[in-house]
């Protein structure tokens, strides 16, 4: 039987996505309503990692006060990075090089000295592979899954993700007008790394006539032959949602900026280099809309934020009843726990054989193949 647990901590990891404050305020009000004190890590670990930056205020007291009214706004009060992964942190060396070195022990030291008792760490594949390893380590923590991308297995789906989606179909909304006004095609690029959830639910919802997705290799001239085909019957107008992961048939993937010590590669660019293949194919008209990162801002969806309070709630009573090594993870009948050594490291793709690709194919969406 683990000792009974008096103080918790909360902190988010990698990129942002809508619904992370309403994560936060769950925590710490089912945290209060238990008795037990809720503290705020800053900018993932880094408020215990750089004591000399932060000094007292880089984990905070999370009261009632503190998270109320937060619940619908986007981003996250404590802040997060995608940089400096404490597992395989970046040192720079006298001599310019850079080596990677292990910080968790100092994690695990912040936690015992200040009798923190347990954590949970809201993030996606890369902030619970280090949540796993701590557990590893011997702390107690749960893992609550957030990504736009919705790629995490082992979970339904992901906060973030619906905000992403609903944003992004309509921006196809507006584009399908002006496109047609000018007859031109457009390329939609939107993120979602190695996944095409976000470019595939966008692109069906949004009436996109191609969707690109890392999971299929794409060749142009199939998209060129779609566009032609539009053309001859009647449509001089079409709308090419591309993931920033697709990858041409070539193996081809553009990379905006390699990876580094403790800091993955950056996607991006596919857009430009579709249109201007397409331009050159069909001799049409032919713009870019970068969505970027404005598909991880904004309010939450009411799915992302309910969805957000119950992944919150359900992480302290995973805690409460003495769980550790888990994610709260969205089944069909609710929300359940999975492993996270079943989760860490293992993207989950589109599978090419569901039933929203085969919609897509039904409506007559080219894929690219
Ligand atoms: O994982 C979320 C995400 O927005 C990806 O879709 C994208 O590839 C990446 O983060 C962008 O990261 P950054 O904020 O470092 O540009």
């Amino acid at each position: 039987m683990s000792k009974p647990i008096k103080r918790i901590a909360v902190n988010t990891g990698g990129g942002d996505a809508p619904g992370l404050n309403a994560v936060i305020q769950s925590v710490a009000i089912a945290a209060a309503n238990r008795g037990w004190d809720c503290f705020g890590i800053r900018d993932g670990f880094n408020g215990i990692l750089f004591p000399e930056r932060y000094g007292e205020g880089g984990v905070l007291r999370l009261t009632r006060d503190k998270v109320r009214g937060i619940g619908h706004l986007g981003g996250t009060m404590l802040g997060t990075t995608n940089k400096g992964n404490p597992l395989h942190f970046p040192i720079n060396m006298p001599d310019g090089s850079v080596r990677e070195v292990d910080r968790s022990d100092e994690i695990l030291t912040y936690f015992a000295t200040h009798e923190i008792d347990a954590l949970v760490a809201i993030g996606g594949d890369g902030s619970l592979t280090i949540a796993n390893a701590l557990h590893e380590k011997g702390l107690r923590v749960v893992g609550v899954p957030k990504t736009i991308d919705n790629d995490l297995d082992k979970t339904f789906t992901t906060f973030g993700f619906d905000t992403a989606v609903g944003f992004a179909t309509e921006c196809l909304d507006r584009l399908h007008s002006t496109a047609e006004s000018h007859q031109r095609v457009m390329v939609v690029e939107v993120m979602g790394r190695y996944a095409g959830w976000i470019a595939l639910h966008t692109g069906i919802a949004g009436n996109a006539h191609a969707i690109l997705i890392p999971e299929i290799d794409f060749d142009l001239d199939s998209v060129a032959a779609k566009i032609r085909q539009r053309e001859e019957d009647g449509r001089q107008y079409s709308i090419v949602m591309v993931a920033e992961g697709a990858q041409a048939k070539d193996g081809h993937r553009e990379v905006l900026a390699d990876a580094e010590v403790g800091h993955a590669e950056r996607l991006g660019g596919i857009g430009e280099r579709v249109a201007q293949g397409l331009a050159e194919r069909t001799g049409k008209e032919t713009r870019v809309v970068v969505l970027g990162h404005l598909l991880r801002g904004g309010s939450p969806t009411a799915f992302d934020r309910l969805a957000a309070l119950r992944f919150g709630a359900a992480a302290v009573r995973a805690l409460d009843a003495g769980h550790s090594g888990v994610m709260v993870a969205l089944g069909l009948e609710g929300v359940n726990y999975v492993a996270l050594a079943e989760v860490a490291g293992h993207m989950r793709a589109v599978p090419l054989d569901s039933d929203t690709v085969q919609t897509g194919r039904d409506l007559g969406i080219c894929f690219g193949d």
